[in-house]
């Protein structure tokens, strides 16, 4: 990230020499009814980069805020998900997608985890596939033009080596969609994911549903000297430490007040202050899945 103080306008360049927008829409929770004017009212605000994925079942309302928007498709990166039990179906996948998104391409294709869930009884796994097999077939897609770049989410560091050490994986993902905020920073993942090259975007950046951030007094106390919101350090502490951030909300205000980010950081002081709080809590586990993903250690 360049050195100035224009955080909205800042990209991150990939190992593919594609720029992700710094800051971007998240949709996850985002009813369809909801999502359309919220998707809107972000690229109006002048976000560049909106977060779905086929599970969040949104894709067609968040295509059509797109199209509300009246901002060119170029100058958006969209970024959408494969979800668990379509390990298999890769290219229905993508098809199904794009279709409910009306676009032609995705800038960003994410395996939403690293698990291959039997749709015929999510409880299971595969026997007989697991998240490299997807990934073999998540590589021929940027050939096709239709996915610009391709990426994995929720990868902890032992599943991110069994990847990248695997002799079928000529791909390096781009990107690694995590949880990461301050009670949940996972600087050993981040470091690991920067030393092979691979951008990491923060999710639930803001604690998610409910936060018990917002009312954490550290916080609190930094973002009444700084004259800002809780939301808006916890953004830019995701931005100062190299992240991509995608802040999800439904309200107007919210989403216009999520992205007054520039012209002002925080300290070195208060970004080792906020990087060192002692709670701890995780949005997103991995009970609801048929296999364990995150291990206990630093996820
Ligand atoms: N890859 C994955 O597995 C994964 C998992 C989780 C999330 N994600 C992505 O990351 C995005 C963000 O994560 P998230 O949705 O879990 O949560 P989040 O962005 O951390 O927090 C969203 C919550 O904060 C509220 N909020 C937003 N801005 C606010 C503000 N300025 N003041 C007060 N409250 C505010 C929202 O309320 P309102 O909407 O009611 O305004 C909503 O309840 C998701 O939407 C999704 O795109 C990906």
């Amino acid at each position: 990230m360049a050195g100035n103080l224009d955080f909205t306008k800042q990209t991150y360049t990939l190992n593919t020499g594609a720029k992700i927008p710094a800051v971007g829409l998240g949709t996850w929770q985002s009813k369809p009814n909801e999502v359309r004017e919220a998707v809107k009212a972000a690229l109006l605000a002048g976000y560049r980069h909106i977060d779905t994925a086929l599970a969040y079942g949104n894709e067609h309302e968040v295509g059509l805020g797109i199209k509300d928007s009246g901002v060119p498709r170029e100058e958006i990166w969209i970024t959408t998900k494969l979800d668990n039990p379509w390990h298999k179906r890769v290219e229905e996948g993508i098809q199904s997608s794009l279709k409910s998104l009306q676009t032609d391409y995705v800038d960003l294709y994410l395996m939403h985890w690293p698990s291959s869930t039997d749709p015929a009884d999510l409880k299971k796994h595969y026997p007989d596939w697991n998240f490299v097999n997807t990934w073999q077939e998540l590589q021929k897609l940027p050939a096709s033009g239709r996915v610009k770049n391709i990426g994995v989410s929720n990868f902890a560091i032992k599943n991110l080596e069994i990847l990248l050490n695997d002799p079928s994986t000529k791909i390096v993902p781009a990107v690694n969609q995590i949880e990461l905020h301050p009670n949940n920073p996972s600087p050993k993942l981040v470091d690991y994911c920067k030393s092979k090259g691979i951008h990491c975007t923060a999710y639930s950046c803001l604690g998610s549903t409910d936060s018990p951030l917002y009312k954490n007094e550290a916080l609190k106390k930094i973002a009444e000297a700084k004259g800002k919101t809780v939301q808006q350090v916890l953004l830019k502490w995701g931005l100062q430490r190299g992240t991509s951030v995608i802040p999800k909300s439904v309200t107007e205000s919210r989403i216009k007040a999520n992205f007054e980010l520039d012209g002002w950081a925080l300290s070195d002081e208060e970004m080792t202050k906020i990087s060192s709080m002692p709670e701890r809590f995780k949005v997103c586990g991995d009970d609801w899945l048929p296999v364990k993903v995150f291990f206990g250690d630093d996820e």
